[in-house]
């Protein structure tokens, strides 16, 4: 959702600040802005458009104002259309103090009465604009101070928010602020930067600052304050940012999906890397497994499916009840969870605020906390009592798919640590399934290097109306993920099925032409024979079938085959050829395949 970038420091601002903007722009935003400010008492410069960056670099020309601070703005729309009054910055009503906000200010209706009453005028429909005059009011009553009226205010807000804010007659300071919203400090070398997540700055800096809940940020080019609401100042809590700043671009792919397609080989062996054989101290020191009486997973989209994946492993390895919830429910049905629960939260994103919500209701009842995530420092890790990380590496195609893969990594490890601690697992077993996982990058590998014939085969399906997903047991989950990455890309009906339950109804989707993709189990597994069953039903309706095996089959009208594995680690294999079925449907029909419309990377609103 909306990405946030303040600059501070040597340079001129406006080309960190788009250079930022750029960077975040896979988060999905709908307009844009900046606003600088320039000498002191001078007023503020400030540019902002509905559409894309370009539609703002249009404007800019190739004007560079003499400003060496300022913030910067994509939105995500939420209170309002994506206008140019509504794209942010929002400033007071004299034009000096300049606001943005990613979040939702929840009393914002309240305040606003209240401010009009008072004699404020608006501008906008967006929540945001009640910020900017509150501050303007705060700082006055503070004489002058940015940073104590940011403190006032936000105890003032509910909601969500990160801020940040800036005055013309304080050039070179910026103020951010954060509540279940993300924001990190870049600390540079005569400069710093304040944005939504580290890819902003990341060629500049690799030192970043992690800020708490409810934390103020009060930057200059050469100095770093954090306090607490109250005031107090706030030790530094530094960390080195591993990725590098070509991580974040494309690398030659016509697209981030398609790099990050590549790039799960290595995502996968990195996040295995060290813990096949086992979760080390510094992964689980944090967490007592001993006494737990059931698993919850919580997790929304694509970290759903992985954790539904991640049921079938946990409870036949470690013989304990797991449920899957969506995140986004899970708090309202108040389910019962105590002391005896372990909660996995799953997020690569780490802000997902349907997830975090959903793990803060669990661990306010006692819920042990083992979280899975991609982002150091961000808040559902910073929140739990154990994380194991996975190692994707920069995702920023919106539509997630090398961090699916190492979310399924994730909890095969989960499933063989906690089989082991509740001595649950066979060990001849636990062998053969490590010694599986460790092949599963050479056998993705193996996939990429045959996909050119299925995205021709996709093609051929562009104008499909429909199409259909099956699968049974892991292979289930794994046709739910291949049916969101359709409707994410291609902007078509898609829905994924339980091969099992076609005959209750969905089969009466099925006509002359509709294309299935099945999902295959593994030969002679259990389930083979159903599934084998299951084909033939959709066939006899007229259904194209193409099927993913890892073995012949003749009933199929196009066979796209994946090397053999471990049953329960097949859905690694099987999601690829999905993934690519997705991304070319979305290049065949002209669609925007990193940013599809509507959508955000991170969901930092419920
Ligand atoms: O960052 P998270 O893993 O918590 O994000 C969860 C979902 O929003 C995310 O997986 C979403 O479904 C993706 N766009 C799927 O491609």
């Amino acid at each position: 959702m909306c990405g946030i970038v303040g600059y501070t420091g040597k340079a001129l601002a406006l080309t960190p600040v788009l250079e930022g903007l750029h960077r975040l722009e896979y988060r999905g935003y709908d307009s844009a802005g900046i606003a600088l400010t320039l000498g002191a008492g001078e007023k503020l410069w400030i540019e902002k458009r509905a559409g894309k960056l370009g539609n703002l670099e249009e404007i800019l020309g190739n004007s560079i104002p003499q400003s060496h601070s300022g913030i910067g703005h994509t939105r995500w729309a939420t209170h309002g259309g994506p206008t140019d009054s509504n794209a942010h910055p929002h400033l007071d009503n004299e034009g000096k103090l300049a606001v943005i906000h990613n979040g939702i200010i929840e009393n914002y209706v309240e305040l606003r009465a209240d401010l009009e009453k008072r004699g404020h005028t608006f501008k906008s429909e967006t929540d945001t604009e009640s910020v900017a005059h509150l501050l303007s009011d705060a700082r006055k009553a503070h004489n002058g101070d940015l940073a104590a009226a940011m403190r006032e205010v936000c105890a003032e807000l509910r909601g969500s928010f990160t801020l940040l804010a800036i005055h013309s007659d304080e050039p070179g300071r910026i103020v951010g602020a954060r509540r279940n919203s993300p924001l990190v400090v870049g600390v540079g070398d005569g400069e710093n930067f304040l944005a939504s997540d580290v890819s902003a700055f990341i060629s500049h800096t690799k030192r970043a600052l992690e800020l708490g809940q409810d934390e103020i940020a009060d930057i200059t080019a050469s100095n770093i304050i954090i306090t607490d609401l109250a005031g107090k100042v706030l030790p530094h809590n530094e960390y080195e940012i591993s990725w590098d700043a070509s991580a974040a671009e494309r690398g030659g792919f016509e697209h981030f999906m398609l790099k990050e397609i590549f790039e799960q080989p290595k995502a996968i062996s990195d996040t295995l890397l060290g813990r096949v054989s086992g979760l080390d101290e510094s992964v689980t020191k944090g967490i007592n497994l001993e006494g737990i009486d059931k698993v919850v997973i919580i997790a929304c989209g694509t970290a759903f499916h992985a954790g539904l994946v991640g049921k079938y492993a946990i409870e036949k390895w470690a013989n304990i009840s797991v449920d899957v919830e969506m995140a986004s429910e899970y708090r309202y049905r108040e389910p019962s969870v105590d002391n005896k629960t372990l909660l996995i939260p799953i997020s690569q994103s780490g802000e997902t605020m349907d997830t975090l919500m959903a793990m803060r209701y669990a661990k306010e009842r006692g819920a042990r906390v083992f979280a899975v995530c991609n982002t150091n420092g961000s808040t559902i890790p910073r929140e739990s009592d154990a994380v194991l990380y996975t190692h994707a590496g920069p995702e920023i195609a919106v539509a997630s798919t090398k961090a699916f893969e190492t979310q399924l990594i994730a909890m095969y490890l989960i499933g063989l640590h906690l089989g082991r601690v509740r001595g649950t697992i066979d060990a001849k077993l636990a062998k053969e399934i490590e010694a599986e996982l460790a092949e599963l990058p050479a056998k993705v590998e193996q996939i990429l290097e045959t996909v050119e014939p299925l995205r021709a085969l996709t093609r051929e399906f562009k104008d499909a109306t429909s199409m259909l997903f099956l699968g049974r047991h892991v292979g289930f989950p794994t046709a739910l993920e291949g049916a969101l990455k359709l409707k994410e890309l291609a902007y078509m009906h898609a829905e994924g099925f339980a091969g099992g339950e076609l005959k209750h109804g969905p089969i009466a989707l099925i006509e002359k032409g509709t294309p299935v993709v099945a999902i295959l189990p593994a030969e002679n597994s259990l389930l083979a024979e159903k599934m084998a069953s299951n084909i033939q039903e959709v066939k006899a309706r007229g259904a194209v079938v193409i099927a993913i095996a890892d073995s012949p089959f003749a009933a199929a009208d196009h066979l796209i085959r994946i090397p053999k594995t471990h049953e329960f680690l097949q859905p690694v294999l099987a999601v690829v050829p999905l993934q690519v079925i997705s991304y070319e449907m979305a290049v065949a029909r002209g669609n925007d395949v990193d940013q599809p419309r509507n959508l955000a990377k991170s969901v930092t609103v419920e």
